[in-house]
């Protein structure tokens, strides 16, 4: 079985400037949205979120890799860290796909969501990337919370403890009878490992030391699409 990492749950990085507060505003108002709209049907909101949650890393390796070509110069690692990020956070979605199924009104509201946000992300990562990394570190900080209350879910018998999907085992490196209970702590250790690294670009960004821990990332398969 693969080894859950330990870390530290309660991360917060507290805000020190106007950008910081800023960041932390819209993470708190895009939070009370989602609390006012899913209430705890947490495996719809995983997938709705997931969508949301894989569209940073994405934007911020191609901001990147297109200011390395200009500049000619090295992206210090950034861009696969990005890319991977998304990928990871698509296999978020691709997990709980298989555990929930968003609902016609759901899947409005990604298409309609995707838009606005993949264009404001962008818009925001060219006019400060600091400000964008620290949207998400704060983003994943709450999707630690989020994931630690769909463990509660789970452990209180409101959430049904189902088998783990297979690509889920696969990628995670689980076992066979691994359940949903060890999906979501997988998942949950990949968020912390997310909010460390961006607010850890954001500190560098700002002249700032990086964060003195990184939460280990979980094992991944090197391969991620199960044998047909
Ligand atoms: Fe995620
Ligand atoms: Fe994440």
């Amino acid at each position: 079985m693969t080894e859950i990492p330990l870390f530290d749950l309660n991360v917060h990085h507290a805000p020190r400037d106007l950008r910081d507060r800023v960041a932390l505003g819209f993470t708190k108002m895009l939070r009370f949205c989602a609390d006012t709209f899913f209430a705890k049907r947490y495996g719809h909101r995983a997938i709705v979120l997931e969508t949301v949650a894989a569209v940073p890393g994405m934007v911020g390796a191609t901001v990147n890799h297109l200011k390395c070509l200009r500049r000619m110069c090295d992206d210090k690692g950034w861009i696969r860290t990005l890319m991977e990020e998304a990928e990871n956070e698509r296999m978020h979605l691709m997990t709980f796909i298989e555990v929930a199924k968003p609902t016609l009104f759901e899947r409005l509201v990604i298409l309609a969501v995707q838009w606005v946000f993949y264009l404001a992300f962008f818009a925001l990562y060219l006019v400060s990337a600091r400000t964008a990394h620290r949207v998400v570190g704060y983003f994943e900080e709450e999707a630690v919370i989020s994931y630690t209350l769909y463990l509660k879910e789970i452990d209180e018998g409101r959430s049904a403890n189902v088998a783990a999907p297979a690509i889920a085992r696969h990628y995670w490196k689980l076992p066979e009878g691994a359940t949903l209970r060890d999906v979501v702590l997988v998942v949950r250790a990949d968020e912390a490992h997310h909010r460390d690294v961006n607010h850890g670009f954001a500190n560098e960004l700002a002249g700032l030391a990086p964060a003195e821990t990184v939460a280990p990332y979980p094992e991944h398969a090197e391969q991620i699409r199960l044998a047909a």
